[in-house]
């Protein structure tokens, strides 16, 4: 194998720079020339690619974000494009492929590999909605992005005796929300997996308010509903003043945690490494400990990665 190519497509998370990084070392050290494609298939259908040369990588392993950057390309979704992405690939003797993101990213990497082109998939989305991987790439750093933000309106809520409703993104997902909810101690989650009752959660605002609490969080998946709509129920009903908080891109971005960057770099590895074997068609996934290839085929048409049965219980002893 003498050249291969990654890029980085859909939403751009924490930890995509050591994915980069460690694909061109390690393609380095095995003497294959590693080209990067800038701005995901848009950057692809265009011929936007560079040799990721020890110049470009450097000192990007720390940085939130994506030095190839990121777009999301609806060409991708046609026939056309793909096949037209396949011949580019091919006319520049690439061999083999790294894509780095979410379900969209890798629905565009399977159809690659349909065209011929062998292709490793490796799950990037703060969503954390893809199954056959323990945990995506990205969603550590959001999720301490979350909590630290949380944690700084604790501690002006509870100066003024205040509600806050907190907007946390994550699609159709309820993970995010579910998981910071559970380690900033707020009071409430409403996800997309999980029904919720309004009524309650005001009488339950109202008790806290005449108990003498100083301070609430409610926590609202995206993909449930907006925080003004839940902080104009809850309004009148708490005692509480109250104020929203809608986190958005905040959340995408900033250093990646030891724990993606560590995992970014596993990913980069293997994925070379098993291009090198001549394994494709596939996404690598965090099983437990180890690194393991599951077929596009199956990832893509499993449904979204489900909440663990035994945090819905954690959250329904700790949150509320
Ligand atoms: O998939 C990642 C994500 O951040 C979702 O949580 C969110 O709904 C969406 O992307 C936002 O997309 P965009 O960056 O295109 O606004």
């Amino acid at each position: 194998m003498k050249r291969i190519a990654v890029l980085t497509s859909g939403g751009d998370c924490s930890g995509m720079n050591a994915v980069i990084r460690a694909v061109s070392r390690v393609g380095q050290a095995m003497g294959i020339e590693v080209l990067g494609i800038r701005k995901g298939y848009k950057g692809l259908l265009n011929r936007d690619f560079e040799t990721l040369t020890s110049r470009l990588i450097s000192n990007t392993l720390q940085r939130g974000g994506t030095s190839l950057q990121s777009a999301r390309c609806a060409e991708m979704l046609e026939e056309a494009g793909q096949k037209k992405a396949a011949e580019i690939l091919q006319g520049l003797g690439i061999e083999g492929l790294v894509v780095v993101g979410g379900d969209g990213s890798l629905r565009g990497a399977h159809s690659l590999h349909r065209h011929g082109i062998n292709v490793i998939g490796i799950p990037a989305s703060i969503d954390n909605d893809i199954p056959f991987t323990d945990i995506s790439l990205g969603v550590d750093t959001a999720l301490n992005n979350v909590v630290y933000a949380v944690d700084c309106l604790k501690d002006t809520a509870s100066s003024h005796d205040r509600a806050f409703v907190v907007e946390v993104m994550g699609r159709n997902c309820g993970y995010l929300t579910l998981a910071a909810a559970i380690t900033c101690g707020a009071e409430h989650a409403l996800i997309p997996e999980a029904e919720y009752d309004m009524e309650a959660i005001c009488r339950n605002l109202r008790k806290r308010y005449l108990e003498g609490r100083s301070n609430s969080i409610i926590m609202v998946a995206e993909g449930v509903a907006t925080a003004q709509k839940i902080a104009d129920r809850i309004k009148d009903c708490g005692g509480f003043e109250t104020r929203l908080m809608v986190l958005g891109h905040y959340q995408r971005g900033g250093s990646p945690s030891h724990f993606d960057r560590l995992l970014g770099s596993r990913f980069g590895v293997a994925a070379v490494e098993f291009l090198k074997a001549g394994r494709g068609g596939a996404m690598i996934g965090l099983d437990r400990a180890s690194l393991r290839l599951t077929p596009f085929d199956q990832v893509l048409n499993s449904g979204s990665h489900p909440i663990d049965p035994d945090m819905l219980k954690l959250a329904g002893v700790l949150v509320s």
